[in-house]
C-alpha cells in the first residue's frame, strides 16, 4: 500500500484509534497532521515525541471540530501551513451513553455535533480543493452501533448511522472527480472510549463477539490505510465493517 507524499489529516488523531491511524498512514509515506481538541494541547509535545520514538513523524493542530467556526478555522490553518489536503479521516468522536428516559438535549447535541456535524464542518472547507485537483480520500469512522443500534446510545447510534448517509451521498458528488468517500465501522476496540464503560456491560458485550475479544486500534488503521491507498480508486460509498463478527449482514 502507498500514500506516498500525500497530506493526510486525522481528526481526533491523538485518541486511541486516531493514533494508530496516524502511525499507519505515516508508515505508508503520507505526511500526517493529527488534529486534537484545544483541551488536549498540554499533551501534544509528549504525544509527538511518542510518535517519533515509534518512527512516525506527525504534526498536530488544535481545533474544536464540533462547531462550524472550529472546523473552518482548523482546516484553514492546516491548508495555509501545510498545503492542500489529500486524505481526510474524520475520527473525532465522543459518547454520552444513557437511556432515552434520562437523556438530556445537551447529551444529544454534544454527540450529534461532535460525531456527525463535525464531518460536514471539516470536510466542506477542503472539498472544492479535492475536486479541483482530481484526487481525494475521505474516510469516516462510524461504528457497529450505527449499523445495528445499541441500548443506551440513541444519540451515538443516530450520529454514526448519519455518518454513513453522509458518506453515501457525498460519494456520488466525488465519483467522477477522483475523490472517494468511504466509511469504516469498527466494533468494540480497546481504547479510552471502551475503557470508560461499566465493567459488567463491557464483559457482556465481549462475550457476544464471535471472535471473543475486542479489536485493536491497529486493526482499524489497516482498513483505513486500504481505503486511503493510491490504488483504491474504485471503492467509494462503501461501509467497511471491522468488528470481529459482532454484526454480520
Ligand atoms: N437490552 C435490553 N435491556 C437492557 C439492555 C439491553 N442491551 N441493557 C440493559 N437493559 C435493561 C437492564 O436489564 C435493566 O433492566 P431492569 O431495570 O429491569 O433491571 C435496565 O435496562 C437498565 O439497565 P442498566 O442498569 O444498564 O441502566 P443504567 O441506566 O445503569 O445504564 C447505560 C445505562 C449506561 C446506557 C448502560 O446500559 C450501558 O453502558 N450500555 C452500553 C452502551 C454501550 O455499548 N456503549 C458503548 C461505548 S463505546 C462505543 O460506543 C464505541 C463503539 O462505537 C462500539
Ligand atoms: P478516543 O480515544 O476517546 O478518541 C477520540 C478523540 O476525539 C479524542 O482524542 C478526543 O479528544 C477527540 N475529540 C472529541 N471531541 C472533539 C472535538 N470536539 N474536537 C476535536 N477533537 C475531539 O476514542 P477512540 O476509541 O479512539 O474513538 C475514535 C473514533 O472511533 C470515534 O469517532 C469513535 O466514535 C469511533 N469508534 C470507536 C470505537 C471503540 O470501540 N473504541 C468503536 C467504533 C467507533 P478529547 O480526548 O480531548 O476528548
Amino acid at each position: 500500500m502507498s500514500c506516498k507524499d500525500k497530506l493526510a489529516v486525522v481528526t481526533g488523531g491523538m485518541g486511541g484509534i486516531g493514533t494508530a491511524i496516524c502511525h499507519r498512514l505515516a508508515q505508508e509515506g503520507a505526511k500526517v497532521i493529527a488534529t486534537c481538541h484545544p483541551s488536549e494541547t498540554d499533551q501534544v509535545d509528549a504525544w509527538v515525541k511518542s510518535q517519533i520514538d515509534n518512527n512516525a513523524q506527525v504534526s498536530v493542530v488544535a481545533g474544536d471540530v464540533s462547531t462550524p467556526e472550529g472546523g473552518a478555522t482548523l482546516m484553514r490553518e492546516i491548508v495555509e501551513k501545510y498545503g492542500p489536503v489529500d486524505i481526510l479521516v474524520n475520527c473525532a468522536g465522543i459518547t454520552r451513553d444513557t437511556t432515552m428516559k434520562k437523556m438530556t438535549a445537551e447529551q444529544w447535541d454534544a454527540v450529534i455535533d461532535t460525531n456527525l456535524s463535525s464531518a460536514f464542518y471539516v470536510t466542506q472547507p477542503i472539498w472544492n480543493g479535492m475536486i479541483e485537483r482530481g484526487f481525494g480520500r475521505v474516510i469516516n469512522i462510524s461504528s457497529v452501533n450505527g449499523q445495528r443500534g445499541q441500548f443506551g446510545q440513541v444519540n451515538y447510534s443516530a450520529a454514526k448511522a448519519g455518518m454513513h448517509g453522509f458518506t453515501m451521498a457525498l460519494a456520488y458528488e466525488g465519483a467522477a472527480k477522483g475523490v472517494t468517500i468511504n466509511t469504516v465501522s469498527p466494533g468494540y476496540i480497546e481504547t479510552a472510549m471502551t475503557a470508560a464503560m461499566r465493567d459488567d456491560v463491557r464483559d457482556a458485550i465481549i462475550g457476544g463477539i464471535p471472535m471473543r475479544r475486542m479489536g485493536q486500534p491497529e486493526e482499524i488503521a489497516h482498513a483505513v490505510a486500504f481505503l486511503a491507498d493510491d490504488a483504491s480508486t474504485y471503492v467509494t460509498g462503501a461501509n467497511l465493517p471491522v468488528n470481529g463478527g459482532l454484526f454480520i449482514h
